[in-house]
């Protein structure tokens, strides 16, 4: 089957792939813009990209409930597998930036630069936030920026050549539209999502306008979904 993604608000997003489910970022409950529930999801594999509550989200019941491996930073990987959170141990990839792990000999998960903070909800060390660079099993290219300001060394996550960015254009805790289009830039992916804006009033974006800038400025095609709507990438 073909490489898919669901938007399901925020910066929630399941990406399936040739029988594989992942899970990015499900803050689902408490979401006013989540497209599903927590116990309507049955992921394969959970990413967290960093300690925020918008972010870790439904992580640890979802990964209970379902036997999901979880993978993070190490500092979110060792928060996971406390008695207060109880996610067994051999469900856990603790990992960190620049280095990557095969997921059920079909999923590839390298974890990239992100600026922003990463404490956890209770106050715990998150370590250092994070976005992903996913290698599906059909070789497409999924980069999720994650909660992250425009930084230059994007040009080098464009350089494995990316079928997919995924970046925030909410502006205020992250990047704004104007930066996420020169992120566009920098990364060159062929296809382009917006997210990490509408949840609250801080973040209130026109994404159409945003799109429609892309189109005029990059030679990235946008996507714009609404929340619980699927984008299936196209192979080269
Ligand atoms: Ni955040
Ligand atoms: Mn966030």
């Amino acid at each position: 089957m073909a490489t898919r993604v669901r938007w399901l608000g925020h910066s929630a997003l399941l990406v399936e792939s040739e029988g594989r489910s992942v899970l990015i970022d499900p803050f689902l409950t408490g979401n006013p813009s989540a497209a599903v529930s927590a116990d309507e999801v049955s992921p394969n594999l959970i990413l967290i990209s960093h300690g925020h509550g918008d972010h870790v989200g439904d992580a640890v019941a979802i990964a209970k409930r379902t036997g999901a491996t979880v993978a993070s930073n190490y500092e979110i990987s060792l928060w996971l597998q406390e008695p207060q959170q109880g996610v067994p141990a051999e469900k856990v990839q603790g990992l960190q930036h620049g280095g990557s792990f095969l997921f059920d000999n079909a999923v590839r998960v390298k974890l990239t630069l992100a600026f922003h903070g990463s404490a956890l909800p209770d106050g715990s060390n998150g370590g250092n936030p994070c976005g992903f660079v996913l290698t599906l099993p059909d070789g497409l290219r999924i980069y999720d920026a994650a909660d992250t300001a425009l930084f230059g060394d994007m040009a080098l996550i464009g350089e494995a050549g990316i079928d997919l960015a995924i970046l925030p254009i909410g502006d205020y805790y992250t990047m704004g539209p104007e930066d996420a289009v020169r992120a566009v830039k920098l990364l060159k992916p062929r296809f382009v999502l917006p997210i990490h804006y509408n949840t609250f009033p801080p973040i209130t974006q026109d994404a159409a306008a945003w799109a429609e800038r892309v189109k005029a400025e990059t030679s990235a095609q946008p996507v714009v979904l609404q929340p619980g709507e699927w984008f299936t990438v196209e192979g080269r």
